[in-house]
């Protein structure tokens, strides 16, 4: 069967038969994307406001990154880590200025990179056993967190309906409540050797870590000679606004992990840590085959180049935008919420059936975004959007939470009479 005549329904009639069923997939068929933009099999457009879950940050066929991907795939894709390639260096330079840290580790993906983060914690624990030091391995995560679908990262994803399936996971871990300080300070003591932040939380909703919570778990790491652990995945590299998250809140943690739009869509994950956290990793300890292939680190470099030149823009719309969703709620008893920093924002609504309803109205009228945990609509626009294309999802979500609305009063009468069957 050729891919260029493939109907969306002989698609989900394949995937259904031949494919492990781990997606519970929007009925669309893409084809091809521009900017903002992206088109379905029978030339429909839609406004992207998801972005491929925060990774197309540039939005689709972006002309620098195709150039780069064409000259190095021309080049030299693939040589695996027994070999030096130019890129990984120059692109660990870039991250490391960003980020005030020294050094990097690049692998394929978000939990790959959250992986290495929880391993280099516990080898540097171990390292720094020898010196009198308590020994150190427990880790502290939070409630509602997510950090991937491996074993570790599901070992401190702080959601039961992720874990429970797979039990029993990697031990050591215990959750924190969400921004608890008492909390916080009744389960650290020195047998930690990490505590884990989603800086700001994606997937349970966009809510970002209070600054009190966070500066505690500095003081505390830091006292005891503990390392924080910030997953910067979803909410990192520009998307707030700053080049990181953390960058809001005036700390620097000892690891943070970075992923989603690093390369642009091209699969690549990092960790960046300090030069006295390095010490616990020595070669042999710790790889990857694909990990910081040449292909991946060239694009990413330009994907850097690019960002520099809009975080400021990602500030000043994600103000906008921000603005105008907090508008709507004064208009609407259904949104009990809207939070968020730069372009990664929530509107929380009362009930899932609401929010399931206005995804796929807003879907259907051509416009892309998410629901995550039940209730919040997430949206994680391209960094490049401009007002015009706010205005559109705004406007239409307005019309998409009337019509929800009506439909809820609509159920909530008894029928007329006449309605009735019999
Ligand atoms: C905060 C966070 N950590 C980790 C991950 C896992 O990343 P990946 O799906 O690339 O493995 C995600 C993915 O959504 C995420 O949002």
């Amino acid at each position: 069967m050729n891919s260029q005549t493939m109907s969306l329904a002989s698609v989900i009639r394949a995937e259904e038969k031949l494919l492990l069923p781990t997606y519970d997939r929007q009925r669309v068929l893409f084809t091809r994307g521009r900017g903002v933009y992206l088109w379905d099999s029978k030339g429909k457009r839609y406004l992207d406001f998801l972005s491929g879950i925060g990774v197309n940050a540039l939005g689709h066929g972006h002309p620098a990154i195709q150039k780069v991907l064409k000259q190095q795939a021309g080049k030299l894709i693939h040589t695996s880590n027994l070999f030096y390639h130019q890129y990984q260096a120059e692109l660990a330079k870039r991250l490391t200025k960003i980020s005030g840290l020294d050094r990097a580790f690049f692998c394929n993906s978000g939990t790959e990179a959250w992986e290495g983060a929880l391993k280099l914690a516990r080898a540097y624990a171990r390292a720094n056993n020898n010196n009198g030091h308590k020994a150190k391995w427990r880790l502290l995560a939070l409630d509602n967190s997510f950090h991937g679908r491996t074993f570790g990262a599901l070992a401190t994803t702080g959601q039961e309906k992720y874990r429970h399936p797979f039990t029993p996971l990697v031990p050591g871990v215990s959750f924190v409540t969400f921004n608890d300080l008492d909390d916080l300070k009744r389960q650290f003591d020195g047998s930690v050797c990490a505590v884990c932040v989603e800086t700001i939380q994606g997937e349970s909703g966009i809510r970002p870590v209070s600054r009190e919570f966070l500066q505690l778990a500095r003081e505390l790491t830091q006292k005891s000679g503990a390392l924080l652990i910030l997953d910067e995945i979803q909410c990192g590299l520009g998307r707030t606004g700053k080049f990181f998250a953390y960058q809001h809140y005036g700390i620097t943690p000892d690891i943070v992990t970075v992923a989603k739009p690093l390369a642009a869509g091209v699969p690549l994950g990092a960790l960046l840590t300090t030069n006295r956290v390095a010490t616990g990793m020595h070669p042999g300890l710790h790889g990857t085959t694909f990990g910081g292939g040449p292909l991946a680190c060239a694009v990413a470099i330009e994907f850097l180049r690019q960002l520099d030149g809009l975080l400021s823009h990602v500030s000043k719309i994600g103000s906008l935008f921000i603005a105008q969703l907090k508008k709507l709620q004064s208009r609407h008893t259904s949104i009990k919420d809207v939070r968020g920093m730069g372009l990664m924002l929530a509107v929380e609504l009362d009930s899932s059936e609401t929010a399931k309803s206005v995804v796929s109205q807003l879907l259907e009228q051509g416009i892309l975004i998410n629901r995550t945990h039940d209730t919040v609509l997430r949206f994680l626009p391209p960094y490049i959007i401009e007002k015009k294309h706010v205005d559109e999802v705004v406007h239409t979500l307005d019309g998409a939470l009337d019509k929800s609305t009506n439909i809820r009063a609509l159920k909530g009468k008894p029928r007329k009479k006449s309605e009735r069957s019999h």
